[in-house]
């Protein structure tokens, strides 16, 4: 499978924009959800790890889970997350993994998965019960936040009421959302929810 991060992942930290979101998405985890120092947590989508850097001083450990080795490897050499932080190129989606973690953060992953249901379902399989997730992504938006054609993304953003009812229909409760951010461009605004739900 072709790496679509591959280019992006070199100057991915140096942008603006991605480091302005996944600063206001990690102080949104922060204060949504009580993070301590026994728990393990998976990044979903993690990247080149920014969010994991915001939230590792929280936290046991994290798995950081993505698609792109060009990413990982960005995240693999940050001195700051050595010990704590293992990197895992794998799609959990279609091979789930034999871990069960007490958070699951993501940020901007979920456009990027095709079938939204479906890794849904396998959130909340790699959950214990009552452990939770929060996860960041757009707010529904007209296509133009990614250039046209660009490869990879299958959403244009979400509605917040019609996730909320998938995350219940598989195996979520107390579905809260807040707005996290808004990203300005040239193109427009384009808010970014933190929905938070708990692993029935
Ligand atoms: C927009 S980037 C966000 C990266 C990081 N969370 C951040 O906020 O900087 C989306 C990431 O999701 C990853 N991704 C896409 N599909 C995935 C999948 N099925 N499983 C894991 N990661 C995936 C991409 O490789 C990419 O690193």
């Amino acid at each position: 499978m072709a790496d679509l991060f591959a280019e992006k992942a070199e100057d991915w930290d140096q942008r603006d924009l991605v480091r302005d979101l996944s600063a206001a998405v990690s102080a949104s985890i922060l204060e949504q959800v009580a993070l301590n120092e026994t728990m393990h947590v998976m990044d979903f989508g993690a990247g080149t790890g920014l969010i994991t850097s915001h939230i590792h001083p929280h936290v046991g450990k994290i798995t950081a889970v993505d698609v792109s080795e060009a990413m990982l490897e960005k995240l693999v050499a940050k001195e700051a997350l050595k010990g704590k932080v293992s990197a895992l190129c794998v799609d959990i989606i279609e091979t789930p993994i034999d871990a069960r973690f007490d958070l699951i953060v993501s940020a901007m992953a979920l456009h990027h998965v095709a079938e939204t249901e479906k890794a849904v379902r396998r959130f909340a399989e790699h959950l214990k019960p009552g452990a939770r997730i929060a996860l960041a992504d757009l707010d529904s938006e007209d296509g133009s936040f990614h250039a046209e054609g660009t490869e990879g993304v299958f959403h244009s953003g979400f509605d917040r009421a019609d996730l909320q009812a998938l995350f219940e229909r598989c195996g979520f409760q107390d579905v809260r959302f807040v707005t996290a951010h808004t990203v300005e461009k040239e193109t427009g605004s384009y808010p970014v929810f933190l929905v938070t739900a708990s692993r029935r």
